[in-house]
Parts: structure tokens; C-alpha cells; sequence
């Protein structure tokens, strides 16, 4: 077999374009207009990086952007003041603090001080706890955007084995949340799983999210399987000449491909849904914000 390829580039503009469509409806009959806060510490370029795009696709579907810079040496008591401010700024309906943050600052704390409505990572305490009861969260983006490609393509998900790897506070663990939630049978495996590559096996759903560099074979693979590959792994790749990188996800793509049923290629799979998600939780929180109904097809 060879898998269908899900297309996660035309699948995550498909979501920015209807989020676009109701902002501007948001604004027609309300004279709402949702603005996500993105707070960046320090110059780590990668975070630099997805803070830009995070930045430019927010005003691309008419939303207001927010960018706050603040220099590595940010005090703790400094980072809760700005974060506080945010909270009680009814232009900001979602704050998102880019991670990882310097050394020096706490990140649970850091976190936690974010209005849980507000929280567009769904990384809250509150929302970490919301999910995993079954009450209305804010869900985290990356584990999100998966979600909706797999009702995408299997319409209902109730039955299927699915086997998460990895166990992250971002990914594995609030995957693993939702496919429970959707009624899947849900495994987590991790590093010290025994007989990994039997595990991954059962699955009807492989969900990859660990950042090892294809570490995950073709014939772990069920055939027909759904996998989805979290992974964005930056490698050498002297073929394109001295110096040269690429990016490879969690699976081996090259025999995955032969044994799945659908598989998210690495880039343009999981990846551009992240901030398409990010842009949809925005909405979300705005729209509850308001007591207005939530958007549909964009929440978990
Ligand atoms: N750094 C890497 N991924 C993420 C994410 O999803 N949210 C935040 N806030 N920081 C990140």
C-alpha cells in the first residue's frame, strides 16, 4: 500500500481562511476584533523565528497582534507584571509566552500567572485539568491541528487503537487526552516502553512526537495505519553540499509511506497546523469571551 499523503500546508490555510471569514463576521456584527499578545524573552533565534510568522499570520486573518519583546535578562517579577497587565486588557483575548524561557525564570509559574481563558497554549494548570475531566478547555495547538486531520480523514476516531509516542506536557500527554476523548483505546509510550516497536504495531493511529530524527521504521508500521509525525528534526545533508541541513520528522518517511494508510509528510504535515490552531483558539477564547456560540469545526 501506499499511504495518502495528508497535505497539512493546504489543510491549515484552509483553517486560517475560515477564520479569517468569521473575524470579519466578528466584526460586522459585533465591533469585535480578537488580538493574541505573544510575548518572546530572550534571542533564541528558532523562537525568534516562530514568534515572526506566529506575529504575521495573527494580522493575516484580521486579528490584532500584540508582540512584546523583552530582553534575556528579564526578572521574574517583571515578566508577571506584563503578563498581569494582559490579562485585564479586554483588546487581548489570548496571551501566548513563547517557550523555551532563560534559565533564570519559572515557566510553571510563568504559566499559571496567564488568565486561563486567556491561554491559548492550553498549557495552564486549569486547562491541563479541564481537558483531562472532560470540561471545557483551551486545548493545546499542536495536539489540536492532529486531532483534525485525523476526523478529517477518519470521519469517527471511536474504537481505534491509537499509540502515542512520547509523553510531553505540549504534545504526548494532551494527545493522548483527546484521542481518549474521542474514544479511542489510548497507549503512551515512551523511552522506556518495552517492545516499542511491538506496540506501535497495534496502532490504528501512530502519533510521533518524541524528536528523535526518523527513529521510527517502516515496519513498526501497521499496514493501512494513520501515522502522524509530530517530529521536525533539523539534519545534516551533505548531498546538498557542504554544510547543507534538512528537516526529517520522528517516522522514516521514505518506508512508512509503503506501509501506511495516511501519513503527515515532514515539512508540511503537523507543522503549519500549529499556528492555524493557535489563530482558531484565539478565536475561541474571544468568541466565549463574549458569550458568543464557539466557531465550528475549529475546536476540539
Ligand atoms: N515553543 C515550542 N512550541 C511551543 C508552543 O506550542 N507554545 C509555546 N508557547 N512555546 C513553544
Amino acid at each position: 500500500m501506499t499511504a495518502r499523503i495528508i497535505d497539512g500546508k493546504a489543510f491549515a490555510a484552509d483553517i486560517r481562511g475560515r477564520v479569517a471569514e468569521q473575524v470579519v463576521a466578528l466584526k460586522a456584527d459585533h465591533g469585535i476584533t480578537p488580538g493574541l499578545a505573544v510575548v518572546l524573552v530572550g534571542e533564541d533565534p528558532a523562537s525568534q523565528v516562530y514568534v515572526r510568522s506566529k506575529g504575521r499570520m495573527t494580522v493575516e486573518v484580521g486579528m490584532n497582534s500584540y508582540s512584546h519583546r523583552l530582553d534575556a535578562g528579564t526578572s521574574q517579577q517583571e515578566l508577571l507584571a506584563l503578563i498581569e497587565d494582559l490579562n485585564r486588557d479586554p483588546a487581548v483575548h489570548g496571551i501566548l509566552v513563547q517557550l523555551p524561557l532563560p534559565d533564570h525564570l519559572d515557566e510553571s509559574l510563568v504559566i499559571n500567572a496567564i488568565a486561563p481563558e486567556k491561554d491559548v497554549d492550553g498549557f495552564h494548570i486549569s486547562n491541563v485539568g479541564r481537558l483531562a475531566t472532560g470540561q471545557k478547555a483551551m486545548v493545546p495547538c499542536t495536539p489540536l491541528g492532529c486531532l483534525m486531520m485525523l476526523r478529517d480523514h477518519h470521519g469517527s476516531l471511536s474504537g481505534l487503537d491509537a499509540v502515542v509516542v512520547g509523553r510531553s506536557n505540549i504534545v504526548g500527554k494532551p494527545m493522548a487526552q483527546l484521542l481518549l476523548r474521542d474514544s479511542c483505546t489510548v497507549t503512551i509510550a515512551h523511552s522506556r516502553t518495552r517492545d516499542l516497536p511491538a506496540v506501535c504495531r497495534r496502532a490504528d493511529i501512530l502519533v510521533a512526537a518524541v524528536g528523535r530524527p526518523e527513529m521510527i521504521p517502516g515496519d513498526w508500521v501497521k499496514e493501512g495505519a494513520t501515522v502522524i509525525d509530530v517530529g521536525i528534526n533539523r539534519i545534516p545533508a551533505p548531498e546538498r553540499g557542504e554544510g547543507k541541513t534538512r528537516l526529517v520528522g520522528d517516522v522514516d518517511f521514505a518506508s512508512a509511506v509503503e506501509r501506511a494508510g495516511a501519513i503527515t509528510p515532514v515539512p508540511g504535515g503537523v507543522g503549519p497546523m500549529t499556528i492555524a490552531c493557535l489563530l482558531a483558539n484565539t478565536l475561541t477564547a474571544c468568541c466565549r469571551e463574549n458569550g458568543l456560540p464557539e466557531p465550528e469545526g475549529l475546536t476540539a
